[in-house]
């Protein structure tokens, strides 16, 4: 190994010599690709007995006069910094060559968040709810855990109702001992929500209620024992059977568009008297008939009525208002699933409760 001829201790001559070895250095530091070069680029600069640092040093050292030699203690020192510099910077980037999965590239792009959708039958019940809301009904909630009392008594069920037969309704365990009216059961309708409300506040009301409700039904592509129904009450002085018409005719139109046609059949329900199911003209074939409609050319979509003055007895201790001879109202409920499954041409009802993201993707 050759030591680099110093010519000089003056300060130009210094610059001169240690610039050549910083050169070399740098140029070393170009060619370390392996972990065996690093350690070869340590050992020649800066072993202990024979390293380049210090033979150099050595033999510069020696002839140098002592006012120089605090000039070359400084020089070497930065020349050591500068190889420690050149080792330390190997060791990170050997590090990242053995875990690439560590390795950090910043200028790759991002992963872009995916985004969120509405999930088709919170934002169909939503549109219902805000077409009742544009007509100043306010909206209401229950809870889904109800007694048989709100489910079915107060909305003048008799005892034997058949829809009371643990065959429709799931009811909750261990509720023998209690008197039957406070039993718990998941509620099959949102109609216990009329007399929560009505028990709450004096006439008038005009509310809606969306929410879930459950049967004991066994699924396929039309019946799941998890559904959700859209209720209405309107209670006020001289509200009629043509205010309930006009009203849920607005309603279908806004909600299916103008073109579409309602009609009003005879029902029955305990809670309403006169009882009607409404009927809108297919959407699907325009009422020529088709298989959608059965080739009726109608679509059975909702259930409504005048509310019996045997719900209004219900609630009159608690609110005086309810009085048949003062007040009348109308009553309905439709169920959401449907709606959405039509105005969205979903087939299989399970699917909305599948959580199957390819399916409510395409709602986004
Ligand atoms: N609760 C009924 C059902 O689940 C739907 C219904 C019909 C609600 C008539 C009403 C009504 O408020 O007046 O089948």
């Amino acid at each position: 190994m050759t030591i680099p001829e110093l010519r000089s201790y003056t300060a130009d001559d210094l610059e001169a010599a240690f610039g050549e070895l910083a050169s070399e250095v740098h140029r070393d530091a170009t060619e370390l690709d392996t972990p065996d070069r690093v350690e070869a680029f340590r050992l020649h600069w800066l072993g202990r007995k024979q390293g380049r640092l210090k033979r150099i040093g050595d033999a510069w050292l020696k002839n140098a006069p002592p006012e120089a030699r605090k000039e070359l203690g400084i020089r070497f020192n930065q020349l050591k910094q500068q190889i420690e510099g050149v080792l330390s910077a190997e060791r990170l980037d050997g590090r990242n060559r053995e875990s690439v999965a560590e390795a950090l590239d910043i200028t790759l792009p991002g992963i872009r968040p995916a985004l969120g959708a509405e999930h088709p039958l919170i934002r169909t019940m939503q549109e219902i709810v805000g077409i009742f809301q544009r007509m100043g009904y306010s909206v209401g909630v229950g809870p889904e855990v109800e007694t048989d009392y709100y489910n079915f008594e107060a909305l003048n069920f008799p005892p034997n109702h058949p829809a009371r037969d643990t065959q429709d309704t799931l009811i909750v365990a261990r509720q023998e001992h209690k008197p039957l009216r406070d039993r718990l059961l998941m509620r099959t309708h949102t109609s216990p929500v009329q007399i929560r409300t009505m028990e709450n506040q004096p006439p008038p009301v005009r509310i809606v209620i969306p929410g879930k409700v459950h049967r004991n039904d066994a699924a396929d592509a039309t019946h799941s024992p998890i559904f959700h129904q859209v209720e209405g009450l309107c209670v006020d002085e001289n509200i009629t059977f043509s205010d309930l018409k006009g009203t849920l005719d607005h309603a279908m139109k806004e909600l299916f568009g103008s073109q579409v046609k309602t009609r009003f059949f005879p029902s029955f329900f305990p809670f309403t008297e006169p009882s009607a199911d409404v009927q809108i003209s297919c959407i699907f074939c325009g009422g020529k008939g088709c298989r959608k409609c059965k080739h009726s050319g109608w679509i059975e979509l909702l259930g409504c009525g005048m509310v019996d003055p045997a719900v209004y007895d219900s609630v009159r201790a608690k609110q005086p208002g309810y009085d048949p001879r003062k007040i009348s109202g109308f009553a309905f409920g439709m169920g959401v699933d449907r709606i959405a499954m039509m105005k969205y041409g979903i087939s299989d009802i399970g699917l909305l409760y599948s959580g199957d993201v390819r399916f409510l993707e395409q709602f986004a």
